[in-house]
């Protein structure tokens, strides 16, 4: 089958994920020109590219991980911004964190310059082939920072006290609404956490106060207007803040409490939005950071 054979198949037996797709690498290309475009404009001249940044070059960076001599790591996601919602203990001496889920790592290897004692780092999804994205960024930054942090390939169910340890501070950032087990995760995850578990995850239905998730059966959405459902397809359920309190209950968290955003007035908004303008479904998912600790003071 040559290249016009092959896509007037897609054509016919997949004519939505081709649409998307087409649409996608547009506005991708579209993103990557301008930025181009606007580079030019500045006309820096470009020194020859050391080893080290051949190598940091090389590499699909999602987070943006600072290495020494002032450099970064050139990740997609703006991890600084995340990492302030967060509202990690800026003093993290003496305590021992676990990052499920960690990819390139960053908030491992901020945890370690934050002074944490141990600092274990696990991932399965990205790390093992099957996802999105691969090790050789957590590998790297690594070796660069000079880092302890200990890596580990374990899927989230087999997580426990007998296979990784308990820890004081256990962050489970972006990874919740991608898991078929919702609850069972924060189960696996709550045997592990000592004292605090911070938990960040993109929420929905934000205007109901019963607890509920909706459903997304590991799939893209290609006429959704919001642009996560359109790209994603590995979300399985997202949660409203309540159904994220109960099941944090559920797990064995004694105090929950939501931390981004803060106050009401963002939630307010949201709310107003959801119940305004329904249609619209733009404003009707965005991302909560929780706090749930083991102790009830
Ligand atoms: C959206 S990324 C978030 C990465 C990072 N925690 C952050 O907040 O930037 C989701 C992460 O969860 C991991 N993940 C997904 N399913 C998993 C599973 N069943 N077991 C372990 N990790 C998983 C992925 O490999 C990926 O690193």
């Amino acid at each position: 089958m040559n290249r016009f054979q092959r896509f007037l198949y897609k054509l016919r037996y997949e004519p939505v994920s081709l649409l998307v797709r087409l649409r996608n690498e547009t506005e991708s290309w579209l993103a990557q020109y301008s930025r181009r475009a606007s580079l030019r404009k500045l006309n820096i001249p470009r020194p020859p590219l050391s080893a080290t940044d051949q190598e940091v070059m090389a590499i699909h960076w999602v987070h943006r991980i600072p290495l020494p001599e002032g450099r970064y790591t050139p990740g997609d996601w703006d991890t600084a911004q995340t990492l302030e919602q967060l509202q990690l203990p800026e003093d993290l001496t003496d305590k021992t964190v676990l990052d499920v889920g960690t990819w390139d790592g960053f908030y491992a290897f901020e945890a370690e310059r934050r002074g944490a004692r141990r600092v274990l780092a696990t991932d399965h999804f990205c790390w093992s082939g099957e996802g999105w994205g691969t090790r050789a960024g957590f590998d790297l930054a690594h070796r660069l920072l000079n880092s302890k942090v200990e890596a580990l390939d374990i899927d989230i169910p087999d997580i426990s006290p007998e296979t990784v340890g308990v820890f004081d501070v256990v962050l489970l950032t972006g990874v919740l609404y991608h898991l078929k087990e919702p609850l069972q995760a924060l189960e696996r995850v709550a045997s592990v956490t000592k004292e605090l578990l911070v938990l960040e995850t993109l929420v929905d239905l934000t205007f109901m106060s019963q607890p509920a998730l909706t459903f997304h059966r590991g799939r893209s959405q290609p006429f959704s207007l919001y642009r996560h459902w359109r790209l994603d397809s590995t979300t399985w359920f997202a949660p409203n803040e309540a159904a994220v309190i109960a099941m944090l209950e559920q797990a064995g968290f004694a105090r929950i409490q939501r931390v981004h955003p803060k106050g009401n007035l963002l939630a307010r908004l949201n709310h107003f939005l959801n119940v305004f303008l329904p249609f619209f479904n733009v404003q009707r998912n965005y991302r909560m950071v929780f706090h749930a600790w083991k102790s009830p003071e």
